[in-house]
Parts: C-alpha cells; sequence; structure tokens
C-alpha cells in the first residue's frame, strides 16, 4: 500500500514550476526583443538609405512610435499578472511587431521595403519563422493564468504542444540568421554586390573596375 502511494508521487520537485516559469518569462521577454532589434537595423538603414528623415519625417515618426510603443507593451506584458492586461498588452504586441514586419505594405512604400522578408520562400525565412516564434512567445505569456486555473489542463497541454514546436523554431533561427549574415554584404560591398545584374548574372561593374585597377598596375 506505501509503496503504491510512492508509485504516485512525482520525482519532480515542487518548484520545478515556478522556476520554469520565471525563465520563460525572461525567455519570452527576451525573443520579443530580439525581434525587435532585427526589425529595427533593417528599418534604420532603410530611413538613412532613403533620407526619410528630410523626405516622409512623418513615416519615420510614425516608425519610431511603434518600435517604442511595442518595446513598451512587451515590457508591460513582462510585468503584468492581471488577466485583462496580458490580453490588452499580448495584443499590443502582436500587432506592433507584425506592423513594422510589413512596414513597405503599411506605409505603401514602392520596389523593395526595408525588411528582406523572403515572401517566395515563407518555410525557410528568418522573418516568418521568427515573428511566428515571437507570437508563441507572446501567447505563452498572456496565458499563465490559464494554465494554473483550468482543471481540465486543456492550457497546460495546449502550451506544452506549442512551445515544444517553439524549440524546433529557435533552432531553425540559428540556421536561417546564420544563411543571411552570409547573404548580407556588408557596407563598403554593397556597392558592387548590388551594382550587379542578377537577371542576366553578370557584374559588368565589377568587371570595369578590375579593368581600371589592372590598367593601373599595368601602366
Ligand atoms: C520553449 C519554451 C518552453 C517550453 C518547451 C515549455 C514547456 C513546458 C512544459 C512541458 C510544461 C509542463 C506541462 C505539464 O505540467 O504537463 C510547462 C509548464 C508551464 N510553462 Fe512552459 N514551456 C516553455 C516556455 C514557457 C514560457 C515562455 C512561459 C511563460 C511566460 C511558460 C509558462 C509555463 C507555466 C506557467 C507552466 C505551468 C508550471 C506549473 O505547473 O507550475 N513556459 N512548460
Ligand atoms: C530567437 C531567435 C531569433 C529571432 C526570434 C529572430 C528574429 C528576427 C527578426 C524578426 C528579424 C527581422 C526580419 C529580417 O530581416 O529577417 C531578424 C533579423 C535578422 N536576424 Fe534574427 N532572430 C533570431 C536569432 C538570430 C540568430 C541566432 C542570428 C544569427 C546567427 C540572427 C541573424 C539575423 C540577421 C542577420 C538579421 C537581418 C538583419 C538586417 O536585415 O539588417 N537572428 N531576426
Amino acid at each position: 500500500m506505501q509503496l503504491k502511494e510512492e508509485s504516485k508521487k512525482s520525482g519532480i520537485p515542487a518548484n520545478v514550476g515556478s522556476e520554469h516559469l520565471k525563465i520563460g518569462r525572461f525567455l519570452a521577454l527576451g525573443v520579443v526583443l530580439t525581434s525587435l532589434i532585427g526589425l529595427l537595423h533593417p528599418s534604420v538603414k532603410y530611413i538613412l538609405k532613403n533620407q526619410l528623415l528630410e523626405k516622409d519625417p512623418l513615416q519615420v515618426t510614425m516608425i519610431v512610435l511603434l518600435l517604442t510603443g511595442t518595446m513598451a507593451a512587451a515590457v508591460l506584458l513582462f510585468v503584468t499578472r492581471q488577466k485583462m492586461w496580458l490580453i490588452v498588452f499580448a495584443a499590443t504586441t502582436a500587432v506592433g511587431v507584425i506592423l513594422l514586419g510589413m512596414q513597405d505594405w503599411v506605409f505603401q512604400r514602392q520596389g523593395f521595403g526595408a525588411i528582406f522578408r523572403r515572401d517566395d520562400a515563407w518555410l525557410v525565412s528568418h522573418f516568418y519563422l521568427g515573428i511566428l516564434v515571437t507570437l508563441l512567445m507572446i501567447f505563452s505569456m498572456a496565458i499563465v493564468p490559464d494554465i494554473y486555473k483550468d482543471r481540465s489542463q486543456l492550457w497546460r497541454n495546449i502550451h506544452a504542444i506549442i512551445n515544444s514546436f517553439a524549440l524546433i523554431l529557435f533552432l531553425s533561427q540559428g540556421f536561417t540568421g546564420a544563411r543571411d549574415l552570409l547573404e548580407i554584404p556588408l557596407g563598403w560591398q554593397e556597392k558592387f554586390v548590388f551594382g550587379c545584374d542578377y537577371t542576366n548574372k553578370t557584374c559588368d561593374n565589377l568587371i570595369q573596375k578590375s579593368a581600371v585597377w589592372t590598367g593601373s598596375q599595368g601602366s
């Protein structure tokens, strides 16, 4: 009888749940901020390259407001414990991240916008998978009270399933992020790389440069 009672007890220490929640909250905030930094860099680059500060200061103001507002909403989501505010800040953070990611569409920009989204290959896109895992982290923060309240354990199981998927997405972010790092040229290389004609697969600008260079070497 005693043996039966003991075998029912879990070997997992009782404080594991609260430790997991503490670390989980930091993980979720960290992922949202990582995404915002990932979105900030190309946004600033686009603003500077297209002289938007002079040409369209309203657009720049809106991007700054969106970024700071989303960051503030993420921090408030991290600190708040009330169900209603969790929903409000989770929704605000999620909308902010999506709008920043789709800024070319929001501001109806012509041609290539700031964010390299890989619309034609979304399954291997650092952007789409990054936004998806960010949304999963925001969702995890918002459903904490439900995990504890729900006696049927439905929310607990939903949480375990979607966050197991999030683990795979974290791994894939490491691969696609490293690939994108290799694909994005350094600032001083940009004018050569983007000067190439990708349809006809020629780099006349480079050939001319090298001709000038070898010419000057020869003389
Ligand atoms: C990749 C990240 C994560 C994974 C793989 C994960 C996985 C899990 C698993 C397997 C459980 C146990 C379910 C059970 O008891 O049957 C759990 C519980 C829980 N998780 Fe997560 N989780 C992650 C992130 C998070 C985040 C970001 C939060 C909150 C912001 C969170 C909050 C919780 C809470 C409150 C519980 C219940 C703990 C308790 O019983 O006291 N988790 N999680
Ligand atoms: C939790 C993990 C991560 C998340 C959620 C995440 C999310 C994002 C997001 C949303 C963007 C903006 C969209 C884009 O330009 O593609 C971005 C950009 C980027 N990320 Fe990540 N990322 C993560 C990890 C990494 C890692 C590990 C690396 C490098 C190995 C990396 C490298 C990059 C690069 C190079 C950019 C492009 C920046 C630019 O265009 O100037 N990321 N990330």
